[in-house]
């Protein structure tokens, strides 16, 4: 997900936040002998089997044909991505796609401003154009949760749906559940597709934060649950997303009772990335014995229902003790990207980027070039040659997917509280120093820099 109108800027918490990722899209990681291989979960949230019982994947010769070649295409990507080769014979296995920036609530947490989202749409020959190149390829497609709209009103959305549905796709579609047309939903069970709805509470606590009516949400359970019960062989799973923070963590048990009473598959509950400052302190790193309990009583009462819950983990809550023994804590360990091999993110106005975190960072627009030549054009292959080195460029030198738990709380606390970039530098000097036990260099270093100071005040710099 990205804040509107800030394409321009990068690394900033306007820019980029995966919600996508943090809907289970998850393991992200970078253990590139899970890549493709056809039949492999790409982990993505998506459940693991063929295609939720697309009919490009049924029995007969053209489906055959179109799986083995989707099946080539995962293993070449997999074995280009272990090799980290820059320029690609094949196409990445999924993708995000945004078919419109428009939407039809206005929900407090979210940063859309609808006085400065842009309008922009996918339109029939875009996604013909597109589906054409990515679709034949692709094992995966995420519509919506990338950027901040409702997929549900793009124009394009059954043709789109259609298309990848014809050539065996498996889809997922992020929702607020708000537009109900019954065809809709009945095109989504159809496609075998994992429906993920955005709710953060239920009745009134989901009205005052979304300001829609919670009516309209169970009469879109009702649909599809009608619609599924009606072609249960098609797969259709339904998956509600749930953003914590610290006013709606009293409506993590309602929600899961709620997706019991529906037969939800799974509820997957993300942290809220704060927009506005005054949002700030909703950040459930602020409430951290708060949210481990309410995590900890609805990890139960999941488990007595009978609900795949997933959370994020549980906050670290420090000690009192004064004196600190022992081994120091483990530093994270860094883990290597492979989405510019295997993933992109394609937005409503043509910008290929590589991921929903790296938004900003645009490889090329569909309207000027092809989607080949930026594949294989110049910033691809510059991504494809630095992210996984010591020096990343841009947004993925401080990536917090790479850090291996993309929704975790206290990275975000950290980016709010973060220094900027001398800041950080300084800070990982310091963690460097003192994992080496340099704290001898470190002193020096410090007191170096305020020697430096002092000069640099006496000649008045
Ligand atoms: C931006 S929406 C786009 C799709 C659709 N309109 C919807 O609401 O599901 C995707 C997800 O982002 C979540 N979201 C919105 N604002 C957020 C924020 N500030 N922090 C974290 N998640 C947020 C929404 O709750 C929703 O689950
Ligand atoms: S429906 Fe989705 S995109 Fe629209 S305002 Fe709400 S969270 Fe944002
Ligand atoms: S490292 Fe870069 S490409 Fe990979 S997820 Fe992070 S921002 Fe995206």
């Amino acid at each position: 997900m990205r804040g509107n109108g800030d394409r321009g800027e990068g690394g900033h918490p306007g820019d980029g936040w995966d919600l996508s990722a943090a809907h289970g899209e998850g393991d992200f990681s970078a253990d590139v002998s899970t890549l493709g291989g056809g039949a492999v979960d790409a982990g993505d949230g998506f459940a693991a089997g063929e295609g939720g019982g697309s009919p490009g994947r049924r029995g007969n010769d053209r489906g055959r044909s179109q799986h083995d070649h989707r099946r080539e295409n995962a293993r070449l990507n997999a074995q280009e991505a272990r090799r980290e080769a820059l320029v690609l014979s094949s196409k990445p296995t999924s993708a995000w796609l945004a078919l419109t920036s428009r939407c039809n609530l206005q929900c407090k947490h979210c940063p859309r401003d609808p006085l400065t989202a842009p309008d922009d749409n996918m339109t029939g020959e875009h996604v013909e154009a597109l589906g054409a190149v990515l679709f034949p390829t692709l094992e995966h497609l995420a519509l919506g949760g990338n950027n901040l709209s409702e997929p549900l009103l793009s124009p394009v959305i059954d043709e789109t749906l259609e298309a990848a549905v014809e050539c065996g796709v498996r889809i997922a579609v992020t929702t607020n559940g708000t537009i109900i047309k019954t065809e809709h939903i009945e095109r989504l069970v159809a496609a075998g597709a994992e429906v993920r709805l955005s709710i953060e509470g239920v009745g009134k606590a989901y009205e005052s934060i979304r300001g829609a009516k919670w009516a309209r949400i169970e009469r879109f359970m009702e649909v599809f649950q009608t619609a599924r019960r009606a072609s249960p062989s098609k797969g259709a799973r339904l998956m509600l997303g749930f953003t914590a923070f610290a006013s709606n963590l009293s409506q993590l048990d309602p929600v899961i009772e709620f997706a019991a009473r529906y037969e939800v598959d799974r509820v997957h509950v993300q942290h809220l990335m704060p927009v506005h400052s005054n949002q700030r302190f909703q950040l459930l790193a602020y409430h951290r014995l708060a949210a481990n309990e309410a995590f900890d009583r609805a990890r139960r009462l999941a488990a007595a229902l009978d609900v795949v819950l997933e959370l994020p983990p549980l906050f670290p809550l420090g000690s009192m003790e004064k004196a600190v023994e022992g081994p120091r804590p483990e530093h994270r360990s860094i883990q290597a990207c492979y989405y510019p091999w295997s993933r992109v993110n394609i937005l409503e106005n043509g910008d290929v980027v590589p991921c929903c975190i790296a938004n900003t960072m645009i490889m090329g627009n569909l309207h000027e070039r092809s989607f080949e030549e930026i594949w294989n054009g110049r910033p691809y292959q510059r991504l494809r040659a630095t992210v996984n080195s010591a020096r990343p460029i841009g947004v993925c030198a401080n990536c917090s997917m790479r850090s291996g738990n993309e929704n975790d709380s206290d990275a975000l606390l950290n980016l709010l509280e973060s220094p900027g970039v001398p800041g950080l530098f300084k800070q990982r000097v310091k963690e460097f120093l003192m994992r080496h036990h340099r704290e001898d260099l470190l002193k020096r270093l410090i007191a170096g820099r305020s020697r430096m100071g002092r000069l640099r005040a006496r000649v008045g710099l």
